[in-house]
């Protein structure tokens, strides 16, 4: 009896060291990672950390992010961004952390870093006006760092082997680069005065070219790219522009659609050019589009009016803040901020990018790319 119980202990311990093993090298690794690049729509707390005027991390924002039990953690809505519920989505152990938080270090780091900050874009000029942000460039510089902490941290082989197998490389860039840059007014410096749309725009794909190719050199295989939405409606420009909740300002959707057409040719040219890569591009503009057009069909009672800010009809240009109005159902607004969709819109985004079809995802969704 006595000799049964100790055969019994040893198998148990057994069993514990070998699961124990397993969870530490291989199994954890398979949940997957986000690297997470881009702007404010998906900024998780990176410019808390630096000097600047864009900010996110004043309540009311965050109000229904339960991870915090609805504090501000410097994202730029209510509540998840579009990145957190991929994540989610994808059964990743836990959000992709900001990649400037003290705390992001050690093994947190194989499920996902993020390197978004509001205000960057793809040109390092690119949201000046808020004296500090991460651009694109080093972003990149940054997703370089961590690499080399894989590798610390798995050892060279299993290391790429994580960055190319488990992966994925979110890219959500390029409205700042015209909301705050080329469409600033002249006096700001924005690049319109020595530039026509088509030589911007085509600066933009060339930089954004290089920044991807610099990923890919990292061993970055899985690729989602986002074109620009509809920056021409939101409550920011409706309210500046005074015009009437079904309209939309028409310069800055002409750009973006202008910048997308060309975006979608880089993404095919890179799926030839670099080798055993997939980009998948987004449609991110006729996704938000849809929700802007046929708002009532998915729940929401407008597609306009800002949920929180002040000023204008549209409450669209002042930032949300504590002294902002806030509006009374946060699930019925399509827009949290004069910029930014609440999460209520971002879960049908992020849902559509995880698992829609080809009308939005091109050659496939993210749930067919995690599993490439
Ligand atoms: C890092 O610190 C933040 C803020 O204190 C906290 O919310 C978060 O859970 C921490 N993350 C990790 C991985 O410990
Ligand atoms: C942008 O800034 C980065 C980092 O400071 C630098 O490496 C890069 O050369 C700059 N790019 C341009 C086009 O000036
Ligand atoms: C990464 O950093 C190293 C220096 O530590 C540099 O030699 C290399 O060119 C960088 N790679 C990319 C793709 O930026």
């Amino acid at each position: 009896m006595a000799f049964f119980n100790f055969l019994h202990i040893v198998a148990m311990v057994m069993s514990l060291i070998v699961s124990f093993g397993i969870s530490q090298n291989d199994e954890d690794l398979t949940k997957g990672a986000s690297f997470i690049f881009g702007d404010s729509l998906v900024d998780a707390g990176n410019n808390n950390y630096l000097p600047t005027l864009s900010r996110a991390n004043i309540a009311p924002n965050g109000i229904d992010f339960k991870a915090s039990g609805g504090s501000p953690t410097g994202r730029y809505t209510n509540g998840r961004t579009i990145g957190d519920i991929v994540g989610e989505k994808l059964g990743q152990p836990h959000y992709a952390l900001p990649f400037l938080a003290p705390n992001t270090t050690g093994k947190a780091i194989l499920h996902g870093v993020n390197y978004a900050s509001g205000g960057g874009g793809i040109m390092n000029a690119t949201g000046r006006i808020f004296v500090n942000r991460l651009s694109m460039d080093i972003q990149v510089d940054y997703f370089n760092i961590t690499r080399k902490q894989i590798d610390k941290l798995l050892g060279a082989s299993k290391a790429r082997e994580h960055v190319t197998k488990n992966s994925i490389f979110s890219i959500t860039i390029g409205s700042n680069d015209f909301l705050n840059n080329y469409l600033l007014p002249v006096i700001s410096m924005g690049a319109r005065i020595t530039q026509s749309p088509n030589a911007f725009v085509d600066d933009l794909i060339n930089h954004l070219r290089g920044q991807l190719t610099r990923l890919y050199k990292l061993d970055a295989r899985k690729f989602v790219v986002g074109n620009v939405g509809p920056i021409g409606c939101i409550p920011y420009q409706k309210t500046i522009n005074q015009l009437s909740e079904v309209e939309c300002v028409s310069l800055p959707n002409k750009l973006a659609l202008q910048y997308n057409a060309r975006l979608k040719d880089l993404v095919q040219e890179l799926n030839e050019n670099l080798k055993g890569a997939t980009f998948v591009h987004a449609n991110v503009y006729d996704l938000v589009m849809e929700l802007i057009v046929n708002y009532d069909k998915y729940g929401f009672t407008t597609s306009s009016k800002a949920c929180c800010g002040n000023g204008g009809q549209m409450a669209g240009i002042i930032p949300c803040g504590p002294t902002s109005s806030m509006c009374s159902d946060r699930s019925k607004h399509v827009f949290w901020d004069p910029y930014h969709p609440s999460e209520a819109a971002n879960l049908i985004i992020a849902g559509q990018l995880v698992d829609g079809s080809e009308k939005y995802m091109t050659p496939m969704n993210l749930r067919q790319l995690r599993d490439v």
